[in-house]
């Protein structure tokens, strides 16, 4: 089936790029069946090895090619963190924290495969909005830019946005009003590197083995200090077992989980 039969019944307009990036029915049973294949079943038992697997597979899938283009235009992050964050938005179990959004490609990719899980899942998404430094994708409004891209790809619905400071008080309020403890899966984090921070403080919401994805745990250039810092943080939390590492990814994100009963 093509993609304009897959959507002729529905719609009377053309396939946007998020429609053609939906396998069709015959793809959808090709992909549970690799996934079978190569031990991708069970997501209670996923691990580094595991995400390395998912990159392999999801290589030439419709989704990878939809989240380049969205990386190209919104993302700060490598195209295989994107289909990452995609695949344990719409695997790992629990709704999904994010501090650092920017304008959006972390955001949509989370969302497309929290659409895609087909369950409900809320993305709470935390933003200052306070002026970039240079980066190849200027906004000069960050939280109109994240609003209107996420109203572009069709998620805005699955996505509130708390407007702040992740560590002032209103703003903590404002995600515990959307979030309950011990609810959230996939925990993302791509602001200023004060890890510590952000754990103590949301630390409470997320679930045992919570997954969390931090960006930069390496860089070059303006955001070398950022990385220094995430960097120590993390490896002082994986030293004292409160954080696990799963692996590196892209062009320095960290990956890994969050042992809440170490903590
Ligand atoms: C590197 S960008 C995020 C890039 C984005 N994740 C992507 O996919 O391209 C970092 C973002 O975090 C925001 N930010 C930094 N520190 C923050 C803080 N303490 N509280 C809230 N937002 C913060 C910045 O305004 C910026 O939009």
């Amino acid at each position: 089936m093509s993609i304009f039969e897959k959507f002729a019944g529905c719609a009377k307009r053309r396939p946007t790029e998020a429609d053609c990036s939906v396998p069709t029915v015959e793809q959808q049973v090709e992909f549970t069946r690799e996934e079978e294949l190569y031990g991708l079943g069970n997501d209670s038992a996923l691990d580094g090895l595991g995400l390395m697997k998912v990159l392999m597979l999801y290589r030439p899938r419709p989704i990878t090619k939809y989240l380049g283009s969205i990386g190209r235009r919104y993302s700060m992050l490598h195209p295989d963190v994107l289909v990452l964050l995609y695949y344990l938005a719409r695997h790992a179990q629990g709704h999904i924290l994010e501090i650092g959004p920017y304008i959006g490609g972390s955001t949509i990719a989370a969302a497309k495969g929290t659409r895609d899980a087909g369950v409900l899942k809320r993305i709470v998404t935390i933003e200052h909005g306070l002026p970039m430094a240079k980066s190849r994708l200027g906004s000069s409004d960050t939280i109109e830019d994240l609003k209107q891209n996420l109203t572009r790809q069709g998620v805005a619905d699955l996505v509130r946005i708390v407007v702040g400071e992740a560590s002032a008080k209103t703003t903590v309020e404002s995600v515990r009003q959307h979030l309950g403890p011990q609810s959230v899966g996939l925990c993302i984090m791509d602001a200023d590197g004060a890890i510590k921070d952000a754990l103590q403080t949301y630390g409470k919401l997320l679930i045992d083995n919570c997954w969390v994805v931090v960006d930069d745990y390496f860089a070059v250039g303006v955001a070398v200090n950022k990385a220094l810092r995430s960097k120590a943080e993390i490896d002082s939390l994986v030293s004292s077992g409160m954080l696990t590492t799963a692996g590196f990814f892209g062009w320095g994100t960290w990956i890994g989980q969050w042992q809440r009963n170490a903590n």
